[in-house]
């Protein structure tokens, strides 16, 4: 039987500035499951992320990362969510590529050859490693978020969470990072994704999730979903428009 990783128990986060933010959200992830998370803009999808590795509390109740709340064991929860921001450029952190994949390894304090070995592994798998001296300031905006992930990836992280990761991305671009995050998948991670463009991904998606002024308006699998899409300001795919199967953008 599949385990829960997370567990989401009616949790509410009023941002007192502004009165907007999440509204009595409940789910349960899966390992293994690769989860869109829809929205359009502003709905909460963001603010949802952040409280997956302990960014922001719930003002209200409760998320469990395999058991234990988040807020008390924010360390752990981090270890065990790798989050990939919306803006991957706020995630930089090294002048090359290997030293800022190597951030998170190193703060763990491994020994040096383990933090190699992960590094290289990661940069490796996302197609890096040849970019391994570069400033990160100088890399493509793919580029820029394959490194993200793979600064990640060194974390060892059972879920890995990613913000919007298309925006800005050409199609070259996006096939190259959704093939990364396919594999990913395949390698036992966890995925769970916000868009507000859900065409890219939704063929490969387990189950979808949709945010709505902050709530959790829907939780199905994608195909169930698709028809509903529009009345939360989700574009609905061409295809599924035209009646056709969903094709897979790769
Ligand atoms: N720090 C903050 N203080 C006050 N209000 C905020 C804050 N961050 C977000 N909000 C508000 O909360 C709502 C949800 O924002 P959030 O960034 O989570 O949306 P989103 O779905 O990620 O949007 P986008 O698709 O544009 O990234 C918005 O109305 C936003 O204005
Ligand atoms: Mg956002």
């Amino acid at each position: 039987m599949r385990q829960n990783i997370i567990e989401i128990k009616d949790i509410s986060h009023i941002y007192s500035t502004t009165g907007r933010g999440l509204k009595n959200i409940s789910f349960s992830v899966e390992s293994g499951e690769f989860i869109i998370v829809a929205g359009k803009n502003g709905s909460g999808k963001s603010t949802l992320f952040r409280h997956l590795n302990g960014l922001l509390s719930p003002t209200s109740g409760k998320i469990l990362i395999h058991g234990k709340d988040v807020s008390s064991n924010i360390r752990y929860a981090r270890q065990v969510v790798g989050m990939i921001f919306q803006d991957a450029d706020c995630q930089i952190v090294g002048q090359t590529v290997f030293e800022d994949a190597a951030f998170g390894p190193e703060n763990l304090g491994l020994s040096f050859e383990e933090v190699n070995k992960r590094t290289t592994k990661a940069l490796a798998e996302l197609g890096l490693i040849h970019l391994k001296d570069q400033n990160p300031a100088t890399l493509s905006g793919g580029e820029k978020r394959r490194l993200a992930i793979a600064g990640v990836l060194t974390m060892r992280p059972d879920v890995v969470v990613l913000d919007e990761p298309f925006a800005n991305l050409d199609y070259a671009g996006t096939s190259e990072l959704l093939s990364a995050i396919l594999w990913l998948n395949k390698a036992g991670h966890t995925i769970i994704l916000s868009t507000h463009d859900i065409e890219k991904c939704i063929f490969w998606a387990s189950r979808m999730l949709i945010i709505h002024e902050g709530r959790l308006v829907a939780d199905d699998k994608p195909q169930y979903l698709l028809k509903d899409v529009e009345k939360f300001g989700i574009r609905e795919p061409c295809a599924s428009k035209l009646g056709m199967n969903i094709m897979a953008w790769r």
